[in-house]
């Protein structure tokens, strides 16, 4: 029988030379195996679902468009392999933050981190579901323990987080992310990701001890595949099939891998005063007529700077400037 480790190994190198076809006897010489068990593991992994090419003389190659979540493809992207053994990942949860949280109570280490292909109850702010769907998108939450990554302001990492997750995108497409206050990404004026932190507070003291950090990405959902009530502003990262027809991009795991990358250097420059600035910089709200929705009513107002602690400086049409911590904002055309 074909173990998991051998597959991994495989899978892992399959990855490393996507796009190439690797012969069987060229993997089993690279791997120290025979050949025997180079074929009855990519037999095995291709019963699992993975897309592998095998053409008679001309070896293995992950097809274009495998795009299953695994720690084998995340490895070669990994700027650390030790960060591989903080990986959880589970073809459906209910919600990967419910998962990270129930992960922190029970004592897990700092930078546990839970992934799902699927959510059947992904949550977003303010009690609003998040749609999860399979294949497309990518649902993660780290567990950042408050004893190790000490900060003043828990808003800043929701603020880093963000800015991690702009990086990451960077590095995996050409596309140019913008932050929309507190905690969404955006790419040209449709929200490809949303961020939810959530806090878990020892009983006994009352400190937060842990903060869960969720991201929640639409990576290669074409345009059709969003609800009704999304459609006019959800968009994804690489959007819809291209018109001659190609197959998706597959890109999860790598730009998983370069957001674990990212949030594992949070530590580096949390406490750092250019949180904001990158912040700010990557703001799509500053200088543009904005709707603030809070409790107590809705304003219009333009939104005019990002301040040290995170808040939104917005100034009313009376010339008034309010500082707000909260609230939800929509961009006015
Ligand atoms: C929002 O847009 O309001 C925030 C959405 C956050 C969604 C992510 S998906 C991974 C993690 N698990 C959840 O249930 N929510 C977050």
């Amino acid at each position: 029988m074909a173990t998991k480790n051998t597959k991994n190994k495989i899978l892992e190198l399959l990855e490393k030379n996507r796009g190439e076809s690797l012969s069987g006897e060229g993997i089993a010489k690279m791997l120290g195996m025979s050949r025997n068990a180079v074929w009855k593991s990519v037999n095995s992994l291709k019963k699992e679902g993975y897309g592998i090419s095998s053409v008679n003389n001309r070896g293995y190659a992950l097809l274009p468009d495998n795009d299953i979540l695994s720690a084998a493809g995340m490895l070669p992207y990994l700027d650390n392999d030790a960060y591989a053994s903080k990986l959880h990942i589970y073809d459906s949860l209910e919600s990967t933050n419910k998962t990270a949280k129930e992960m922190a109570v029970s004592g897990c280490d700092h930078g546990t981190i839970v992934i799902a292909n699927t959510q059947t109850s992904g949550k977003g702010r303010y009690k609003r579901s998040f749609y999860s769907p399979p294949d497309s998108g990518l649902y993660m939450s780290f567990v950042f323990r408050t004893e190790v990554l000490h900060f003043q302001n828990p808003s800043l990492i929701t603020a880093s987080v963000a800015i991690a997750v702009c990086r990451a995108i960077e590095a995996v497409s050409e596309k140019q992310p913008k932050i929309k206050w507190i905690n969404d990404i955006f790419i040209e004026d449709k929200k490809v990701c949303g961020i939810l932190t959530e806090a878990v507070t020892d009983f006994e003291s009352g400190s937060i001890d842990w903060i869960v950090a969720g991201i929640g990405i639409n990576v290669s959902n074409d345009k059709d595949d969003f609800p009704e009530e999304l459609a006019q502003i959800a968009g994804s990262i690489f959007s819809e099939t291209d018109k001659r027809g190609n197959k998706k991009t597959a890109a999860r795991n790598r730009l998983a891998a370069e957001i674990i990358n990212r949030c594992f250097e949070l530590k580096t420059w949390l406490d750092d005063e250019t949180v904001y600035s990158e912040y700010k910089e990557r703001s799509m709200l500053l200088n543009r007529r904005i709707t603030v929705t809070l409790p107590e009513g809705t304003y219009d107002a333009t939104a005019v700077d990002v301040d040290i602690n995170g808040h939104l400086v917005v100034r009313k049409s009376d010339g008034e400037a309010i500082n707000l911590s909260s609230g939800q904002i929509s961009l006015l055309q």
